[in-house]
């Protein structure tokens, strides 16, 4: 890690929440986003910047990318957002029931290997423990380059019923949804001449 990254992390202790205080959050703000992956941060930021009465929760176990995300919010002096730096699983328990407006997973890691199915993040039972905790008629976006990615997503979304995919026309889903800014990981597809797709889901 860089040395300015040590520094975030220390001044930024701030924005990095506690276990016990994420069900405080819930008492305080009404229109609650969840980025879980958040990388380099770009999206979160970004996001955090240009609405500043929404709340924004990134979780993400990467210590370098936590680092980085943090001297963002500090340069740009964010009040909108805290870190739960860590695996986003370990933290949903904590949150309430219609909770939250918007989950946004920008390209989570594909494990595109067969034998490791299993490690990627939208399973049965994730999809089972985030339904509640989403607002009616609330959203979940999912961008991802990977075929193999693209029809699991589908996949797993078509077997859970209360979801429905949002989608306008045969076009729409190869755009990047108006409220989402550009990733590293998302240039990197286009240099590697992959083609992102962008799924929404509506809670219904
Ligand atoms: C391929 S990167 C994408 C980063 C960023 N969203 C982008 O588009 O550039 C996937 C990120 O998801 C994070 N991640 C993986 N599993 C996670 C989990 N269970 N909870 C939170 N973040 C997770 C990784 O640490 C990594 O930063």
């Amino acid at each position: 890690m860089s040395i300015s990254g040590q520094l975030a992390l220390k001044d930024g202790k701030d924005y990095l929440i506690k276990e016990e205080d994420i069900s405080n959050i819930f008492y305080y703000q009404k229109n609650i986003i969840l980025e879980i992956g958040f990388g380099d941060g770009e999206n979160l930021i970004n996001s955090a910047k240009m609405n500043p009465y929404s709340f924004y929760i990134g979780a993400d176990p990467f210590l370098n990318t936590t680092a980085k995300c943090l001297s963002k919010i500090i340069q740009f002096n964010l009040k909108n957002i805290i870190i739960w730096p860590d695996d986003v699983r370990k933290i949903l328990r904590f949150f309430p029931n219609s909770s939250i407006s918007e989950i946004k997973i920008l390209f989570p890691d594909p494990w595109p290997k067969k034998k490791h199915k299993k490690r990627r993040l939208i399973q049965d039972e994730f999809i089972k423990i985030i339904h509640p905790l989403i607002k009616h008629k609330g959203t979940i976006t999912i961008s991802t380059d990977h075929n193999l990615l693209k029809k699991w997503v589908l996949e797993k979304f078509q077997n859970h019923t209360e979801f429905e995919w949002v989608v306008k026309n045969s076009n729409d889903w190869r755009l990047r949804p108006n409220d989402c800014f550009q990733t590293k990981y998302e240039i990197k597809s286009i240099n590697q001449k992959r083609e992102p797709s962008w799924f929404i889901f509506k809670k219904k």
